[in-house]
């Protein structure tokens, strides 16, 4: 019976290459998507349906993971080994002084909450379900340190001390948590030829040697040069 990674955010530019990375390892996936078209445009980056069951849920929501937890446990939805998340926000630059309370809220929306809403309510299912296997990751980005592009920083920023804490906590479980940290642009395949940036499905090079290193856990997988950093697991410890 192959396993299932459980993907948030699965119809990202981030989202699919963790989709690709864990049908091209055997795995099947269980996609949360927000619409039908979104669905549509994950089946498009892969080529096919095959190994992929999709459930519609509002990811920004406190009550959605829950629910599709609750659709797993049922017998509803496939049951799952691995969690990926990677919702996402605005990439933007604008400087602070432009960032309305509204705009403010809908990315720590996103891009923090979302993430921590798909820790919180899934953890749970993976420690019950005691698999020796399993995994949890997260998608962070570098803005977080740089801020450059301070909208996304800020929600990155946040992000940290939340893997570390979780990183810590499942340090002695059966999930094998870890967070990799993008400092370098990546994007589906046809718009990163347009903009000379990583594609995708280059990026799932990365969650394939993760899934396949059971010695990484804990850790921050560090991806600051596609050049090396796509070859070869750049890692070190989170605690
Ligand atoms: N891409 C990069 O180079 C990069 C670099 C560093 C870090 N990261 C990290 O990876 C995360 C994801 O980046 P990405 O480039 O994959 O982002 P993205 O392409 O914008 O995708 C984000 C995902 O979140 C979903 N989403 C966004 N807003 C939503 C909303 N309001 N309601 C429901 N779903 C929503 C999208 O669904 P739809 O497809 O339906 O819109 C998509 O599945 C970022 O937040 C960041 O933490 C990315």
């Amino acid at each position: 019976m192959p396993e299932t990674v459980l993907v948030v955010g699965s119809t990202g530019n981030i989202g699919l290459a963790a989709v690709k990375a864990a049908l091209d390892t055997g795995r099947n996936v269980l996609a949360v998507v927000r619409t039908q078209a979104s669905a549509d445009k994950l089946f498009k980056f892969i080529g096919s349906d095959k190994g992929i069951t999709t459930v519609e849920a509002d990811v920004l929501s406190d009550t959605a993971i829950k629910g599709v937890v609750d659709q797993v446990r049922a017998g509803k939805l496939p049951a799952f080994q691995h969690v990926w998340s990677s919702v996402g926000g605005e990439y933007v630059a604008d400087p602070i002084q432009g960032i309305t309370t509204e705009r403010l809220r809908k990315n720590l929306n996103s891009m923090f909450e979302a993430n921590f809403f798909a820790y919180r309510d899934t953890i749970g299912y993976l420690l019950e379900q005691n698999n020796p296997a399993s995994t949890w990751t997260i998608c962070t980005g570098a803005q977080g340190d740089m801020a450059l592009y301070v909208l996304p920083a800020m929600t990155q920023g946040a992000l940290f001390p939340f893997c570390k804490a979780a990183a810590r906590e499942n340090e002695n479980t059966n999930v094998r948590f870890n967070e990799v940290y993008l400092a370098f642009r990546v994007e589906v395949d046809a718009d990163a030829v347009e903009h000379g940036v990583t594609k995708s499905s280059e990026f799932a090079k990365v969650y394939e040697m993760l899934l396949a290193a059971p010695e990484v856990r804990g850790s921050r997988v560090l991806l600051m040069n596609p050049d090396e950093d796509l070859r070869k697991l750049n890692h070190h410890k989170k605690n």
